[in-house]
């Protein structure tokens, strides 16, 4: 059996953690479609995930998912901080259990790259006008993340306390919904990132300056969501391993970082990303171009039981199975080949000569001859 058709296993604090049909994972995908913008997930996103789970993923990850209103990406962003979004979400999940394949949750707070247009064709790049749906974000600093969006409102000690609170309020939804997993999402430039990067955090108080003080509220936001998500379910963060800046948020810090979310907080999962906060960040984007920082973290925290996934332009099945045999991930996560192919993973085990009989695809579809 190729090593991507395995069973993987999420740790948890207690029991047995939470074990995957395979080591193919969904990467986070904002849609941006949900026209009454009011975060509750729709009929798409039923199709959209639920394509992956029927077209054979382990684990199925949601989009970027607002633990609060103003922490949305866009005004079309999917949230979990009201009841009508959870009876939404608990839809999703069960459809995708319906199929063999388990459900995690991204949880995130764009902070200051909050508001912004949908990255849809024909729309703008840039905040949007509170005129338009938009509103005033809130971030590390009172300053603009990027070139080209408005300055966002530094929060305040007692506004993180209230961002912190929000991230454990969407856990227990998320919990009530029924995921399996939850995904912090630490990377690409959103909120928890602002914190981390000295490119970004210009704070001279308890949460700025140095790297105890700048991971501070990424170890809050996990010890408050690991406080109420069950024990038995695994808790896993996405991170941009480097800003690809001379300066900026690096391997090492990343490594000593999850270290200690490992060690103190129960974080089993890294999703391995990289990049988001600009300032002339040099990427040499191409195939698999993020698998040496997730190797780098693999080797460096071995002996933790972090599970390691790699993400970015995997393609091809044979290239997943090369990453994983040669022991640089645990896991890959699927982004665009999985949209142009939701049944990316089905597809991907007959290539590698899985059994017909155990390619995870739905009987339904067993006369496709995979
Ligand atoms: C349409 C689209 C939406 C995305 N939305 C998110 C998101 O909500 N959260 C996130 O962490 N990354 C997001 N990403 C980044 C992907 O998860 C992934 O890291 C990236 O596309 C690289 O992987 P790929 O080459 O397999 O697509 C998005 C990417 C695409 C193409």
């Amino acid at each position: 059996m190729p090593l991507l058709f395995t069973p993987l296993t999420l740790p948890a604090p207690d029991g047995d953690g939470l074990t995957l049909r395979n080591r193919a994972i969904v990467a986070p995908m904002c849609q941006y479609v949900i026209d009454a913008e009011d975060g509750v997930p729709t009929d798409w996103h039923l199709q959209h995930l639920g394509s992956f789970a029927a077209g054979g993923f382990g684990l199925v990850t949601t989009e970027a998912t607002g633990v609060e209103a103003r922490g949305r990406i866009s005004p079309r962003d999917v949230g979990l901080y009201t009841d009508a979004q959870q009876q939404a979400h608990q839809r999703l999940v069960r459809f995708i259990h319906s199929q063999g394949a388990a459900a995690a949750v991204q949880l995130a707070h764009a902070g200051g790259k909050a508001s912004t247009y949908p990255w849809l064709p024909g729309q703008p790049d840039g905040t949007v006008p509170a005129a338009d749906g938009g509103w005033q974000t809130a971030g590390v600093a009172d300053a603009p993340v990027l070139p080209g969006l408005d300055a966002a409102t530094a929060l305040s000690e007692q506004g993180i306390a209230e961002v912190v609170a929000a991230f454990a309020a969407a856990a227990r939804r998320a919990d009530a919904a029924g995921y399996d997993a939850i995904q912090l999402h630490a990377a690409h430039g959103y909120l928890m990132h602002q914190f981390l990067s000295p490119l970004t955090n210009t704070r001279i108080d308890g949460y700025g300056g140095d790297e105890e003080r700048r991971t501070r509220l990424v170890r809050e936001v996990a010890a408050a969501v690991r406080a109420v998500w069950p024990a038995h379910k695994p808790l896993g963060i996405r991170i941009s391993a480097t800003d690809w800046v001379d300066g900026g948020w690096d391997v090492a810090a990343s490594a000593r970082l999850l270290r200690r979310l490992a060690t103190d907080h129960g974080v089993t999962w890294v999703d391995v990303s990289s990049g988001g906060l600009g300032r002339g960040a040099d990427i040499a984007v191409g195939p698999g171009y993020q698998v040496t920082l997730a190797a780098e973290l693999t080797r460096e925290l071995a002996g933790t039981p972090l599970v390691v996934s790699t993400v970015g332009l995997i393609d091809e099945a044979i290239q997943a199975e090369t990453i994983l045999a040669s022991g640089q991930a645990h896991a890959v996560s699927i982004g665009r080949a999985a949209l142009r192919d939701p049944h990316w993973a089905a597809s991907a085990a007959s290539r590698l000569g899985v059994p017909r009989t155990e390619i995870p695809y739905p009987p339904q579809y067993w006369r496709a001859n995979w």
